[in-house]
């Protein structure tokens, strides 16, 4: 058995999962393990505040972890840019990381998925870089967030290939719209029927990725799930945070690139919430460069185990994870209970 989709097809993957971005932190063992387990690893636009602080430049983090991960994996991947205009190196990514891609054979064959996030969804095809690296023959596919029905138009008159649907229940960062998956999957699919689509926020079970394949998505993608997991990078007392939390221990809070969708512990309850879209675009251009790195080193604090005083970035989805498992038993977990999901409601046609 299995389930094959327009994405398993598209990305050639055997299982219909991928996994979400999590910059800053680092998610490369992370990206191995998806990628071997047979769904598609994606590496993050990772860079620590500690990592600037020693001067390293996040384009050249990115060269080094898509070189760790061909070593370990011949398997497909793929990597996220965050394009908002405060991200200082967004446009020195998508114009070194598709030459870096192109001058090697390895990578050329297995990075097929770009996913561009909290920015334009234009920053990426508008390079010349990536558009040469497209003709070269690279399989690559572009894929943008989509939060909102209006911002999925707007992916699609970018002329995407895909679309990463993300509702307001999913973990980290997250738009101003406040839209569930539900919704925004059958808005997108409505209006959008012919657009690859990965479903993302509140995916954890073979329950939602039944759902999602059911409602036209191809596949769906997970951040908190993955945390949880013995591969991920965060530390043993951020993943240990996921199993006796409930769907209502997050909260919405101030982010400098947007909302942020935090654990409630001492920093997130000290944060203010998300008021409305003027409100918080005002906080935010407000923000000095201190703010910035205050909330760099909070994030920094919890991914190395200071989960009381540090951001703790998790989604709705921790209601529905009780253990921290290996990757291969996540994924082969969720295919087959999402196989069975599928099994029985087709047996309800008559
Ligand atoms: C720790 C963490 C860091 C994140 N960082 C990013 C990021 O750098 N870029 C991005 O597009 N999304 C980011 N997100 C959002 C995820 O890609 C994804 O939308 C979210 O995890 C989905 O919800 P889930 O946690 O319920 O699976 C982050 C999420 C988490 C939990």
């Amino acid at each position: 058995m299995g389930l094959e989709t327009n994405i398993t097809k598209m990305l050639g993957i055997k299982h219909p999962i991928v996994a979400a971005p999590m910059g800053p932190f680092y998610t490369t063992e992370l990206t191995i393990a998806v990628s071997e387990a047979g769904g598609l690893g994606v590496l993050s636009h990772s860079a620590l505040v500690s990592d600037y602080m020693s001067g390293r430049n996040p384009v050249d983090i990115m060269k080094e972890n898509m070189l760790k991960v061909i070593e370990h994996t011949d398997k497909p991947f793929g990597f996220n840019v965050r394009t908002s205009r405060r991200e200082t190196y967004a446009q020195q990514f998508v114009k070194d990381i598709p030459q870096f891609i192109m001058e090697n054979q390895r990578l050329k064959e297995q990075c097929v998925y770009a996913i561009t996030s909290a920015g334009s969804s234009k920053t990426l095809p508008q390079s010349k870089s990536f558009q040469k690296l497209k003709e070269s023959g690279s399989n690559i596919k572009h894929f943008h967030v989509a939060p909102a029905l209006w911002l999925a138009d707007k992916c699609v008159a970018s002329n995407v290939d895909g679309l990463v649907v993300t509702g307001g229940e999913g973990g980290g960062h997250q738009s101003y719209e406040k839209v569930s998956t539900l919704v925004l999957l059958q808005q997108v699919m409505e209006k959008h029927p012919e657009m690859p689509v990965i479903a993302c926020g509140g995916f954890a079970t073979g329950e939602g990725l039944a759902a999602a394949l059911s409602m036209g998505a191809g596949a769906i993608a997970m951040g908190s799930r993955f945390i949880a997991s013995k591969e991920s990078e965060f530390h043993e007392t951020y993943k240990n945070v996921v199993p006796p939390s409930k769907a209502q221990d997050t909260v919405l809070v101030t982010g400098a690139l947007g909302p942020i969708r935090l654990w409630r512990n001492e920093y997130s309850l000290h944060h203010g919430l998300v008021a409305d879209k003027e409100a918080k675009m005002a906080e935010e251009a407000a923000m000095s460069q201190e703010d910035i790195i205050a909330e760099g080193k909070a994030y920094e604090a919890a991914y190395t185990g200071d989960t009381n005083s540090g951001a703790v970035l998790l989604g709705q989805s921790i209601g529905l994870i009780n253990s921290i498992e290996n990757i291969k038993n996540i994924i082969e977990d969720i295919v087959q209970n999402a196989e069975k999901r599928l099994k029985n409601a087709y047996n309800l046609i008559k």
